[in-house]
């Protein structure tokens, strides 16, 4: 019911991991294996292996308007064990045992870097690694500015990556890329521009997180965390609301220049299978889920799967493909969709129908206060009444 397909890999799950939290370790990697997602997702690789940026970094369960949704900031520089790690001999044939799909995340400090990457997993045994999402979105490198925000130099590393895999005589893993999240529509209309001019992408990922955001210690005075001068990117409920616009106008964008061969990836605040469901009606052929992996652990797969199960058994929808990119413009009445959106979080619903307990209880105990005397009368009456009736049918 959840099988998906993405770039031509086949998932049996729609619902997997975001590079990025729990993805470091090829011990991580594997306990994604371990766990319903569809798919497993290293971290993104640099060259060499690096430490990152200093700590304090992240900051994750932070509360946005009571129980609506999780945040999460990090500025983390991609701490990574280098390439070569994930994807060793060793690394490989352990993660094979998980039989599920195996994407190398890559993020080069530069295209000379990525290209180098590329060409040492193309040199590796091509059966075990699926797919390669290149991340050109990371917005926590000094003095490096996110690629996806300079359309020139996204044409020209889309340009070179396309060059160095059309000359590979093999076949390579499929590429999808990952964008930052755009907010402006031209900027929709640019970046699928380009994007459509290169075969080998097979499939894009949207979003990355939101760029350049800041936490402050009001009690300190001070920013939440160490790195560039407190600033990191946002990500989980936070952005779902841009995620799900990201990926809803870059589907329209595909649509409209006819080239639905290209899918994209939902990605940013998914915390319940309404969420991942939403992705998928804006036109999402598979969601990731970050903060909520950070925060939950690999249990958030199961259970965002089977809460996206139930939705699409309530609606009657038997694969995803019944409602993917089906979303349809506002109509009257649709405050019903958010109130079933808020209603569908378990711990919300709870959270509600305990603080309705709240209000409920005392105003029914203020009103017993204020009717109970006539209702004693009406006892009195009505005792009368029956006393005198059976007193009249003896
Ligand atoms: C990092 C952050 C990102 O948003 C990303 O896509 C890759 C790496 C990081 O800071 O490590």
């Amino acid at each position: 019911m959840l099988a998906t397909k993405v770039g031509g890999i086949s998932f049996d799950c729609c619902v997997y991991n975001a590079s990025g939290p729990k993805t470091n370790s090829i011990e991580a990697l594997i306990k994604i294996g371990n766990t319903a997602a569809g798919a497993i997702l290293s971290k993104s690789a640099t060259l060499n292996a690096q430490d990152g940026n200093e700590l304090p970094r992240f900051i994750n369960k932070i509360d946005l308007g009571g129980n609506y949704c999780n945040g999460s900031m990090n500025s983390e520089g991609l701490p990574n064990q280098g390439i070569d790690y994930y994807i060793n001999d060793e690394a490989l044939s352990q993660i094979k045992k998980c039989n599920k799909p195996y994407i190398v995340s890559l993020s080069g400090l530069t295209l000379n870097d990525n290209l180098e990457m590329l060409k040492r997993i193309f040199n590796r045994p091509l059966d075990n690694i699926n797919g390669i999402e290149l991340n050109l979105a990371c917005p926590n490198i000094v003095n490096k500015p996110v690629i996806a925000y300079d359309f020139d130099q996204l044409d020209e590393v889309l340009n070179e990556v396309s060059k160095l895999i059309n000359s590979v005589k093999k076949k390579t893993p499929i590429l999808g890329i990952k964008l930052a999240p755009y907010f402006d529509p031209s900027h929709f209309k640019k970046a699928i521009e380009i994007i459509i001019k290169y075969s080998v992408v097979k499939y894009i990922v949207t979003t990355n997180t939101i760029g350049n955001a800041m936490f402050i210690d009001a009690e300190l005075e001070c920013a939440a965390i160490a790195p560039r001068n407190g600033l990191g990117g946002l990500g989980g409920g936070y952005i779902k609301h841009t995620a799900l616009a990201n990926v809803y106008m870059l589907y329209k964008e595909l649509v409209s220049n006819g080239r639905t061969d290209i899918d994209i990836v939902g990605v940013g605040g998914v915390h319940s299978g309404l969420d991942a469901f939403e992705l998928i009606l804006c036109g999402a052929k598979a969601a990731q889920l970050g903060t909520c992996h950070w925060t939950e652990n690999g249990d958030c797969f199961k259970r965002v799967a089977s809460e996206l199960k139930q939705i699409m058994q309530n609606k009657g929808y038997n694969s995803i493909e019944d409602f993917r990119g089906k979303l349809k413009p506002y109509m009257k009445g649709s405050k019903q969709i958010s109130k079933m959106s808020t209603t569908s979080n378990p711990k919300i619903q709870d959270g509600k129908s305990k603080s309705l307990l709240f209000i409920i209880l005392p105003i029914i105990l203020i009103i017993a206060l204020i009717i109970c005397p006539y209702i004693s009368i009406d006892f009195a009456g009505l005792q009368n009444h029956y006393l005198l009736r059976i007193v009249k049918n003896n």
